[in-house]
């Protein structure tokens, strides 16, 4: 049945508490449940959750203070909680062989020295990860630093998290997962389908995150108005960049403000999706932003907004090449450098402190992939031999490659040794096997 478009207010995510804050650590207690929910409106669905919530509540950290989360795993199928974009000791890293049993439990501890970003945690146990985060898996992590805080953009109430993903609902109303499917055309944002989101007239920093599976958006303002993005994977962009639009592949955030104040209250702008994967009139919406009052607004967006360290000299580079059978079996086997994933081999061996370039690129002419490593920010060179733009100047995990693409991208790893993966995001993609193990020694 066709789902309503704009009928349901967007949820805002809650923030997580922690059980303790001794010693300076934010310790918090997490239980992965399967619950039913109404999603669409009458029916119930069933839903992974940590705690219950759906999307997971939003873990709030700050730079040089650890986090600690025990995890129970209150599921009848294995977990591994995965912190992306996270700079994350190994035995805490939550890879795909790092599980944790039905009624087992595990302590993740992140030290949180990187600065700030907007990092979201997922499931990532391996042939599993695709259907655990799809049911609902994944939630925020921001991490917030000095350097952020003195800045003037929008806060509290007006910094607020907005998480898409999409979901296939059968004809009684409930979620379906198959791998591989193409039919997840009902978005859903922060949770709910199609919602409104009633905002003041002044700035918000957006937090935009893509939990889609594989889906990916290109987001616009309907009116055509300007977005101004700020921020990407790993925190906020050197300088803020003027946009119409903002393209995220499955797992890359982008902070985005957009000065409300522009329109007159009772203005209604829906923001709509240009990559057209599935009907426009289930994909090419998203939401509606919803002006129903004036606000006071001492926010600003300074034309400078972090100084990224120098990029070292490189130490070295390799090559990854991204491939999928393209025959359209039902069930196509898909590569990283022609093998698929077998979590006993080592695929890249790195000296610990190297500085490397990777050249990534999606041997597919008719699939897109995009690319994340685990452990590291790094920075993108060039996307098919041209400087990337401006949307890509800051620290990314995760990049988008279109058919037949090349990345140039550039990683150190000086931080944490241990062995870690990397692999394409669209998680249907590593569950089958596109996917890899660097070591770090
Ligand atoms: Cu967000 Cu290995 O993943
Ligand atoms: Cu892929």
């Amino acid at each position: 049945p066709p789902v309503p478009l704009f009928t349901v207010p967007m949820p805002l995510i809650p923030v997580a508490r922690p059980v303790s804050t001794d010693g300076g650590v934010d310790t918090y207690e997490v239980t992965t449940r399967k619950v039913t929910k109404e999603i669409l409106p009458g029916t119930r669905s069933e839903l992974l959750t940590y705690d219950g919530q759906f999307p997971g509540a939003t873990i709030k950290a700050r730079r040089g203070r650890p986090v600690v989360i025990r995890q129970r795993n209150g599921l009848d199928v294995p977990i591994s909680r995965h912190l992306h974009g996270g700079s994350v000791q190994q035995d805490s890293d939550g890879g795909p062989m790092d599980t944790v049993d039905p009624g087992g439990e595990r302590v993740y501890t992140y030290a949180n020295k990187q600065p700030h970003a907007s990092l979201w945690y997922h499931d990532h146990a391996h042939h599993q990860e695709a259907e655990n985060v799809y049911r609902g898996l994944h939630g925020s992590y921001l991490l917030s630093d000095e350097a952020e805080d003195a800045l003037p953009l929008p806060k509290d109430a007006y910094d607020v998290v907005i998480q898409i993903s999409d979901a296939r609902f059968d004809a009684t109303g409930r979620l379906q997962y198959s791998m591989g499917d193409w039919a997840r055309n009902t978005l859903l944002v922060n949770g709910a389908p199609y919602p409104y989101f009633e905002v003041a007239a002044r700035k918000y920093r957006l937090r935009f995150a893509n939990t889609s599976n594989m889906r990916f958006f290109e987001l616009r303002l309907a009116d055509g108005g300007d977005l101004t993005q700020i921020g990407s994977d790993g925190g906020l962009l050197p300088r803020p960049h003027t946009t119409k639009s903002v393209y995220l592949s499955s797992g890359e955030r982008a902070d985005v403000v957009i000065d409300f104040s522009r329109y007159p209250v009772g203005t209604q702008v829906v923001l709509q999706n240009t990559v057209a994967w599935g009907p426009a009139e289930q994909v090419g919406q998203v939401m509606r932003f919803d002006v129903t009052h004036t606000a006071d607004d001492p926010s600003s967006v300074p034309s400078v907004l972090r100084t990224l360290p120098p990029l070292p000299a490189p130490t070295g580079s390799r090559t990854v090449v991204l491939r999928m059978d393209e025959d359209g079996r039902a069930a196509p086997k898909a590569y990283l450098d022609d093998k698929v994933y077998d979590p006993q081999r080592v695929d890249a061996f790195v000296r610990h402190g190297a500085s490397e370039i990777w050249t990534v690129t999606n041997a597919n002419t008719t699939i897109p992939h995009n690319f994340h490593m685990h452990l590291v920010q790094f920075r993108v060179i060039e996307r098919d031999g041209k400087a990337p733009g401006p949307a890509e100047s800051g620290l990314k995990d995760t990049v988008v490659l279109q058919p037949g693409e090349t990345v140039r991208l550039q990683a150190t790893f000086d931080t944490y040794a241990g062995t870690y993966v990397y692999h394409c995001h669209m998680l249907d993609h590593s569950a089958m096997g596109m996917m890899a193990t660097m070591k770090i020694a």
